[in-house]
């Protein structure tokens, strides 16, 4: 048992002493010491296989911070790595891959990574920092949703218009369907190693549900996490789930019914909307704007007093960002928001 356990009571939903809070993204270039070992490790992937120094960069946040859950360090593009796409970080351009897959063909060449062989090195990060937490706060593990992973796979890159991938789905919705299998199946078995490993918690990012119309994102997004989640729920029933699309304020409802326990929820979103919509059957996970950090002292005090009275009374809430961190923010206004959780959240 975590000797930090808020977090895990908060998505039991049981009541709390004060709000848990963590940050997406929380270990990353933002930080002057995560900056140096990257340089050590000398790419960002290099760093993400190398237990030792993933375990290093995981650690820096809560060095600084009184956090109250730690991320794994690594990507969720080590899926599609891993099933041999040829995975670059191209300076300013982002992720890109040498192979898209964008053919029928291509997508039935895919297998499903083995996660203690292809991905064993995500396993052994896992493994180092769980074993140097020992127990302070419990580990989060993670992956990328299934329709997120196929927009990278497909496009290979950074996209705004998600023409490709859109072109796909609309002309080869049968071989689309594949591809979502494959890389749901690929991440149920990604996600139970990585809890086998001593992942505590399970979330999943979907950041790019939102770019899908209604109907698709049902098609082509939930239903897939709704797989990674059911097997979840049998191969460990106790660990907790959370689902993150974001843009999907729309479909808080329909996200709550695939049996998860948490959602998070992105800054465009009420977190009072939110739990209305969710009848208070999850937790929420949220939602400051990750832009307000640029802003002075004051504001960023006022925005999480505000972010902590629109979830308002009763537990279930878990303070995040509604995004992942900025690379241009100051750690020391981060610190005046984790500050500023305590001091609003404190119930005595
Ligand atoms: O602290 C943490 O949250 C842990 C680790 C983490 C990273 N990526 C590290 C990382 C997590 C949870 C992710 C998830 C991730 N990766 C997502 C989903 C969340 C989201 O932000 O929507 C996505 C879409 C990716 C894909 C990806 N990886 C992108 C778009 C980038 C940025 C590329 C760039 O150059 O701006 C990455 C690289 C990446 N992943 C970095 C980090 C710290 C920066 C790498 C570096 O240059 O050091």
């Amino acid at each position: 048992m975590a000797k930090n356990d808020l977090i895990l009571r908060a998505l039991r939903r049981e009541p709390v002493e004060r709000t848990p809070v963590w940050l997406m993204r929380q270990a990353g270039r933002y930080l002057p010491e995560y900056r140096q070992t990257r340089a050590v490790a000398g790419s960002f992937m290099d760093l993400c296989r190398n237990d030792e120094l993933a375990c290093e960069v995981t650690m820096q946040p809560l060095a600084r911070y009184e956090l109250d859950a730690a991320i794994l360090f690594s990507d969720i593009l080590t899926i599609p790595d891993a099933m041999g796409l040829g995975l670059q970080f191209v300076e300013g351009e982002g992720p890109c891959f040498d192979r898209p897959v964008d053919t029928p063909a291509a997508i039935d060449a895919l297998g499903v990574p083995d996660p203690e062989d292809e991905l064993g090195y995500v396993m052994n990060a896992v493994r180092t920092i769980s074993s140097t937490l020992d127990g302070r706060v419990p580990l989060i593990g993670f992956a990328g949703s299934p329709w997120t992973l196929a927009v990278y796979m497909v496009e290979g890159r950074a996209t705004r218009e998600f023409r490709k991938v859109k072109l796909l789905m609309n002309a080869e919705p049968e071989a689309t369907a594949r591809l979502l299998d494959t890389l749901a199946r690929s991440v149920a078995v990604y996600l139970e190693a990585q809890i086998r490993a001593g992942a505590e918690i399970a979330m999943i990012f979907d950041t790019w549900g939102g770019v899908l119309g209604h109907r698709d994102y049902e098609k082509f997004s939930l239903k897939w996490m709704q797989q990674i989640v059911s097997h979840l729920k049998k191969s460990s029933p106790d660990v907790p789930v959370i689902l993150f699309t974001k843009g999907g304020g729309q479909w808080l409802s329909e996200m709550a019914d695939t049996g998860c326990d948490g959602l998070g929820i992105d800054w465009t979103t009420s977190l009072r909307d939110a739990r209305v919509a969710t009848k208070d059957r999850v937790a929420l996970q949220g939602n400051l704007d990750p832009a307000v950090l640029h802003a002075p002292a004051d504001r960023i005090d006022a925005e999480v007093k505000r972010v902590i009275e629109e979830f308002g009374e009763g537990p279930g809430h878990i303070f995040n960002l509604g995004h992942g961190i900025q690379t241009l923010t100051d750690p020391e206004r981060v610190g005046l928001m984790v500050d500023a959780v305590r001091k609003y959240s404190a119930r005595t």
